[in-house]
């Protein structure tokens, strides 16, 4: 495929969303227009499917919970992502399926094997180009947070412990992957990101 697709990972409160913003303003300052989605979400299904995970008060098995989110990204993939790779676009995801291995296998316990079969169905086999995976303690992170927290943000700080140690772990099994000190100045994670990043533009 011809576009270049980045994806941010990382615990929630971690800073990937400010690194997002970052980037993508660096790119049109160079005359380049990313498209940016977020999972779960960007199609009106995705975006349902995002009220059912994060803002309403459910109790559901682990396993329905992947199942929504391969839902919400098999849609944004055949919709929105494919095409725009194909099309050649640069495309910046606020997470992807690195998300579903860290949260539903290392943070709910479901078996990784699974999962991972689960978003090569959803993604079709898509992979990013380069992602991006911010480390920050839980606690750090969740001092950040100004917003109520959603279902997920509610669950207990073991649970965000699993998740930021399956992000280390999936870090180092990623192939065109970094994961960097999400506790250093913004600025300067934004020169590390743009360094990572910058062999892939012909700038
Ligand atoms: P965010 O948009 O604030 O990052 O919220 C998404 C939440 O959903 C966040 O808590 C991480 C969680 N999540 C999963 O548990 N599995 C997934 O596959 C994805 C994409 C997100």
């Amino acid at each position: 495929m011809r576009g270049i697709f980045i994806v941010f990972e990382g615990i929630d409160g971690c800073g990937k969303s400010t690194q997002l913003s970052a980037l993508r303003e660096r790119l049109r300052s160079l005359g380049v227009e990313p498209l940016v989605i977020r999972e779960p979400g960007g199609t009106p299904v995705g975006e349902q499917i995002r009220e059912i995970l994060l803002e309403r008060p459910l109790e559901m098995e682990p396993l329905t919970e992947l199942l929504l989110y391969e839902a919400s990204r098999s849609e944004l993939t055949r919709k929105i992502l494919r095409p725009a790779l194909e099309a050649g676009h640069v495309v910046l995801a606020d997470r992807f399926a690195m998300a579903s291995l860290a949260y539903q296998g290392y943070g709910r316990g479901l078996d990784l094997t699974l999962v991972q079969q689960c978003n090569t169905i959803a993604t079709e086999g898509i992979e990013p180009s380069m992602t991006i995976i911010l480390d920050i303690p839980v606690a750090v992170a969740f001092a950040r947070k100004k917003k109520a927290f959603d279902r997920l943000e509610r669950a207990p700080s073991e649970f965000h412990e699993r998740v930021r140690q399956g992000y280390r772990e999936l870090a180092q099994k990623t192939p065109r992957s970094i994961l960097l000190d999400g506790t250093r100045p913004a600025a300067e994670l934004a020169e590390q990101i743009w360094k990572a990043v910058r062999p892939f533009f012909q700038f």
